[in-house]
C-alpha cells in the first residue's frame, strides 16, 4: 500500500514545525512539490530548507509537478470554470501519485501553515480514493497555521470570553459584516477589503509574512490604521513581489 502524509509545515518561520511533523518527514521516500504558480519561490524554499533541517537521513527526494493553469476568464460561469479546473488538478494528482511513488513507499504533500485551513489537499486525496482507481492511505499532520502565528505575534486571543471567532475570506467580507459575527479572521484578501467595512467601532490586528524575517505587523482602530496598512501592503509588494496577509477584525466591546 502506497502511504501519504499530508504535513503542515507552518506559515513561515521553520521553528513552527512540530515534533510529530519532524517525525513524519524522516519516513518520507518522495516529497510531491505542485507548483501552484501563486506559490511563490519563497515559499518552495521554505519546503526544501525544511527538509534539508530536518531529516536525518538524505534518502529522499523532490518529485516537481506542473499544476493545470487556472482560466478563470475562459468560461463566462465561475463556478463551472472552478469545477473545470478543479477537476483537471484531481486528475494530475493521481497521475502524479501514480507515477512517482510505488507501492510499500511513503510521500508527502508539505502543506503551508495548517492543512485544514484554506488549503485543498485533503479534498483532492479523498477526491481521488472516491474514484477507486489508486489505492493508498493518508495522514494528516497539523500544522501553525497563519491564524495562530497571526494571534501569537500580535499577543491577542482570537476571542474575548464566550465569543466566537469566524475565519474567512476577503471575498467574502466585501459582501457586509457577517450576521452576528463578533471576531473575523481575514485570509486570502487580495483587494484590501478592511477598506470597505462600514461597522465602526473595529479593531484591526493585521500582519504580513507573519513568522518570516520579512514580518510586518499592525494593529489599532481600524479608522485610523487602515491608510497605514494599505500603504505598507503597497510598499510590501513591490519590495517582494508578491504579499500574504491576514488580520484579526473585532468589534470593540460596548462600555
Ligand atoms: C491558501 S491560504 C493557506 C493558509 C494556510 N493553510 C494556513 O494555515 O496558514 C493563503 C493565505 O494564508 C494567509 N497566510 C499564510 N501565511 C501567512 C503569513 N505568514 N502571514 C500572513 N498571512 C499568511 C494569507 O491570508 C494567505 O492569503
Amino acid at each position: 500500500m502506497r502511504k501519504i502524509f499530508i504535513i503542515g509545515i507552518g506559515a513561515g518561520d521553520p521553528d513552527y514545525m512540530t515534533i510529530q511533523g519532524i517525525k513524519a518527514l524522516n519516513a518520507v521516500d518522495v516529497f510531491f512539490m505542485p507548483d501552484k504558480g501563486a506559490d511563490k519561490d519563497g515559499l518552495q524554499k521554505l519546503r526544501r530548507d525544511i527538509c534539508a533541517r530536518f531529516i536525518e537521513k538524505a534518502t529522499y527526494r523532490f518529485a516537481e509537478m506542473r499544476m493545470p493553469e487556472r482560466d478563470i476568464r475562459e468560461l463566462p460561469d465561475y463556478k463551472d470554470n472552478i469545477d473545470k479546473w478543479r477537476a483537471a488538478v484531481t486528475a494530475s494528482y493521481e497521475r502524479f501519485i501514480a507515477e512517482e511513488l510505488t507501492d510499500g513507499q511513503c510521500g508527502a504533500f508539505l502543506v503551508w501553515g495548517d492543512p485544514a485551513i484554506y488549503d485543498g489537499t485533503m479534498r483532492i486525496l479523498d477526491e481521488i480514493l472516491a474514484k477507486d482507481s489508486l489505492a493508498f492511505d493518508y495522514e494528516v499532520i497539523p500544522g501553525i497555521g497563519a491564524v495562530q502565528a497571526l494571534a501569537a505575534r500580535h499577543r491577542v486571543p482570537l476571542n474575548r470570553i464566550g465569543e466566537s471567532v469566524q475565519i474567512t475570506t476577503g471575498r467574502k467580507l466585501e459582501a457586509g459584516w457577517p450576521q452576528d459575527a463578533e471576531n473575523l479572521v481575514v485570509m486570502l484578501d487580495g483587494r484590501q477589503a478592511y477598506e470597505r467595512v462600514v461597522e465602526t467601532d473595529v479593531e484591526i490586528f493585521w500582519g504580513a509574512y507573519v513568522g518570516t524575517e520579512d514580518e510586518i505587523l499592525i494593529a489599532g482602530p481600524l479608522a485610523d490604521v487602515a491608510e497605514k496598512i494599505t500603504a505598507a501592503r503597497e510598499t510590501a509588494r513591490q519590495t517582494h513581489g508578491w504579499i500574504m496577509d491576514s488580520y484579526l477584525l473585532r468589534k470593540r466591546e460596548a462600555n
